[in-house]
């Protein structure tokens, strides 16, 4: 049985860990705080406009590493979940941008229409814009039972995140490199670094923060980020090729057509896929001394190399 209150999921995992019963109960769960996070208001069309992408579906993947990790160094589901809904805000604001004509001019996400197909250009910018400040105010807002301390290092390494430092930063350089035949591997490194991985580090480093996490954890925690963040990437450059556009919600072959430099492109298939498991092993061998506990945060970098969306 699937549970879905955060109460019985506050409770230790069984040993015999279920990953998709795992990730099935928490993406309820974000699913769940994430609609109740925003609600509709007036003006009711910019509210619909970033309801309509933050309750498109998707992995939760980012949440859901943030509170597993805030679970892992002893905190609970329900410090972390603002955070967690402010991650979701934050990366769904970035694929409506991603998805505009001015730059990847995409007319599908996670299966539905594209913010700008439905409600026009104008106003997906403006949804990008509204849900990328609304997760600063609700992250600060909402988050209950944690030291001030904590909460301002989270707040600030989201700017960082989503900054030219992190996210903004390793689009510009993506979409810089489109249509050129001599990206170097130092480059294509630098734009998943900056356009996936920092998020994905973010997401887990900050589950550690609100925990109370010492340096040293956090400094293995965030070496796992960084090795499955990649390993992503690879695997999503492998999907763009070998998986349909049913499988993704979103057009295959995108990066062929749009001349990207990917890792497939560099390396070929399999050594992209040796490469991806290489890393996934690295990640987990970061989260040896913590024995079972650390059971969810293994099986998802398992899953981010066996998965085939
Ligand atoms: C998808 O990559 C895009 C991203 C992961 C992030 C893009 C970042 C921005 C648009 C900057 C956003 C602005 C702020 C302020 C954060 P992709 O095009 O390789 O993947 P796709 O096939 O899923 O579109
Ligand atoms: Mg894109």
């Amino acid at each position: 049985m699937v549970k879905t209150d955060e109460k019985s999921l506050e409770q230790e995992q069984s040993p015999t860990f279920d990953l998709n019963s795992y990730l099935k109960e928490h993406k309820i769960l974000v699913e769940t705080a994430l609609d109740r996070s925003l609600p509709l208001e007036k003006p009711e069309k910019i509210y619909e406009a970033m309801r309509y992408s933050l309750l498109a579906g998707g992995k939760r993947l980012r949440p859901i590493l943030c509170l597993a990790t805030c679970k892992l160094m002893g905190g609970t589901l329900a410090m972390a979940m603002p955070t967690a809904c402010g991650l979701e805000m934050i990366h769904t604001m970035s694929l409506i941008h991603d998805d505009l004509p001015a730059m990847d001019n995409d007319d599908y996400r996670r299966g539905k229409l594209t913010n700008h197909k439905v409600y026009g250009e104008d106003i997906a910018i403006l949804a990008g814009d509204g849900l990328l400040a609304y997760a600063f105010e609700y992250v600060a807002t909402a988050t209950k039972d944690v030291p001030a301390s904590r909460l301002i290092q989270v707040v600030a390494r989201l700017g960082r995140t989503v900054g030219a430092a992190g996210l903004v930063g390793g689009q510009v350089l993506d979409l810089e490199s489109e249509g050129k035949t001599d990206i170097t591997p130092e480059t294509l490194s630098f734009i998943h670094t900056h356009k996936t991985g920092a998020l994905l580090e973010t997401s887990v480093v900050s589950g550690a923060i609100l925990a109370g996490a010492c340096e040293e954890d956090i400094a293995k925690l965030s070496k796992y980020a960084q090795d499955i963040g990649l390993a992503f990437q690879i695997v999503d450059d492998i999907l763009d090729i070998t998986a349909t556009d049913e499988q993704l919600g979103k057009t295959a072959g995108k990066d062929l057509q749009a001349q990207k430099a990917t890792y497939p492109s560099l390396w070929g298939l399999e050594k992209s896929q040796e490469q991806a498991q290489k890393l996934i092993d690295d990640a987990i061998a970061q989260l040896q001394s913590y024995g079972e506990k650390a059971e969810p945060l293994r099986a998802i970098a398992k899953f981010i190399v066996t998965r085939n969306h």
